[in-house]
């Protein structure tokens, strides 16, 4: 037999791969982070095949006091990865083989295709699970911060022009609603990802009689009801890459949520804005300028959002036209499903502390909202509360604040003479329309910005979150 064999795939081949390939193909530097997932699985699959006679429990014990020790030697940072032995799934077993006979026996009716499906499952599961806990953190976050700001108003804006007042509170709550939505989508995601493909093969399972349902009790892809969950077509199992697209997508639109929140406040902690102060925990000065204080924080979320989403893209182009069943681009789905992950889960658990040094600025905040023109709308529905179709009061509006434009005069503090003139069906009553708290309290229809309805929707937040970790 010639020694110049590649240790598990080597028997039809003369040579070994050429260094140069050995480094290309590799993935291990990558997908060394599956390890824990990948013994998992060899421990769930030698225990079924011990379930169905093909291994003694001899064997099936040494194969995990075996498992064990390597655990031991990855976690301890001892385990010497090897290039030439591929990925992860290869490495782990070959260094089992040499300390135990029996893993020769490991192999038996599986594919490193069916095992990086199901590793990449075990992963997406403990991520779904983490993140969760993420988001969850940013949502107490934006709830500690809308609590103490009930009552601060500022402007809120459409194409960023002043349009109308809402509270920070009403504010950090519409984000509340979007890291809820991701929330949502990882519970689903997280079903989704819990169906076991381990037993498809390479593509089309085994002739050995193997007992799937087994492996998947024993990895935990069970129902509620405590019944495996297991893939129904080999040639999906092993080709499907959906939830690495999911993931990327719902990825992708968390990061989004927290790119539009930090351009609100990078935006506000300009001098010409104000409305918000930034921790000097989480800002960086200049080299050179010494009054700077950058919002880099912020600025490094937006940017990872992009990077977040580029990542979508490449798995959907990874995919595309790919045909079935398992090709080998489809290793490269590790790196952005990994780079998203790290750089989501760790923006969520920056966030989430930025966010709690930040201080809304009340008298700037005042100062913007005090604008009548933010109130313009209200005086248009008081004109349709005294009788005048809205179309006719908008435009009314609009002649007063024009007027009030042209002779510089404050829309509040336009003469009786000159609005009964334009609106001869107005009262006095036209001015208080002005007063803030009364604006609010005219908000208290649900989803709106008065403060009673908004303390119900705080308390509904709060209660929404377990008190320690994920509820999935
Ligand atoms: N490292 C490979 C990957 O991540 C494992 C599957 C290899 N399968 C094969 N048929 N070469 O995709």
């Amino acid at each position: 037999m010639n020694s110049k064999k590649q240790a598990t795939w080597g028997g039809r081949f003369q040579d070994l791969p050429a260094k140069k390939m050995q480094q290309f193909s590799e993935s291990i530097s990558f997908d060394h982070r599956l390890a824990i997932y990948d013994i998992q699985c060899s421990k769930a699959h030698s225990s079924m095949l011990l379930k169905i006679g093909l291994i003694n429990k001899t064997e099936k014990d040494a194969i995990h006091h075996g498992l064990d020790e390597i655990e031991k030697e990855i976690k301890n940072g001892d385990f010497q990865w090897n290039i030439a032995l591929e990925d992860v799934h290869m490495n782990i077993e070959q260094r089992l083989t040499e300390r135990v006979p029996a893993a020769e026996k490991l192999h038996t009716a599986r594919s490193r295709n069916d095992q990086v499906a199901t590793d990449m499952r075990l992963f997406f599961k403990d991520a779904a699970n983490v993140l969760t806990v993420k988001i969850n953190g940013v949502i107490d976050s934006l709830l500690t911060l809308a609590e103490k700001y009930q009552d601060t108003y500022l402007p809120g804006y459409t194409h960023l022009q002043r349009a109308q007042p809402v509270s920070w509170a009403h504010y950090l709550l519409a984000y509340v609603e979007s890291f809820d939505r991701d929330r949502q989508r990882l519970a689903s995601f997280w079903n989704s990802a819990n169906i076991c493909p381990l037993g498809s093969g390479a593509l089309a399972g085994s002739t050995l009689p193997i007992d799937r349902n087994e492996t998947a009790r024993i990895l935990h892809f069970v129902d509620q009801d405590g019944n495996p969950r297991v893939t129904t077509n080999s040639m999906d199992a092993v080709a499907d890459r959906d939830l690495f697209c999911d993931f990327l997508h719902l990825s992708a639109l968390c990061a989004n949520h927290f790119s539009r929140l930090s351009e609100d406040f990078i935006l506000w902690s300009t001098v010409e804005f104000g409305f918000v102060k930034l921790p000097d925990a989480f800002t960086t000065g200049s080299s050179l300028m010494p009054q700077k204080k950058n919002p880099d924080a912020f600025e490094l979320l937006r940017g990872k959002s992009s990077r977040i989403s580029g990542h979508l893209m490449t798995l959907l182009q990874l995919t595309k036209a790919l045909p079935l069943t398992y090709n080998r681009d489809l290793q490269d789905d590790k790196p952005p499903v990994f780079d998203s992950y790290d750089q989501l889960s760790n923006g969520l658990s920056i966030l989430a502390d930025l966010l709690l040094g930040c201080k809304p600025v009340k008298e700037k905040c005042a100062f913007a909202v005090s604008d009548p023109l933010l109130l313009a709308t209200d005086l248009a529905d008081y004109f349709v509360s005294i009788g005048i179709p809205f179309r006719k009061a908008h435009h009314l509006v609009g002649d007063l604040v024009s007027f009030s434009e042209k002779e510089n005069i404050p829309l509040d503090k336009l003469s009786n003479e000159v609005v009964f003139q334009v609106v001869p069906e107005a009262t006095d009553e036209w001015r208080s329309v002005f007063n803030l708290k009364r604006a609010m309290k005219k908000r208290e229809n649900i989803g709106m910005p008065g403060p009673d309805i908004v303390k119900v929707q705080i308390k509904r937040w709060r209660d929404s979150l377990p008190s320690k970790s994920s509820n999935i």
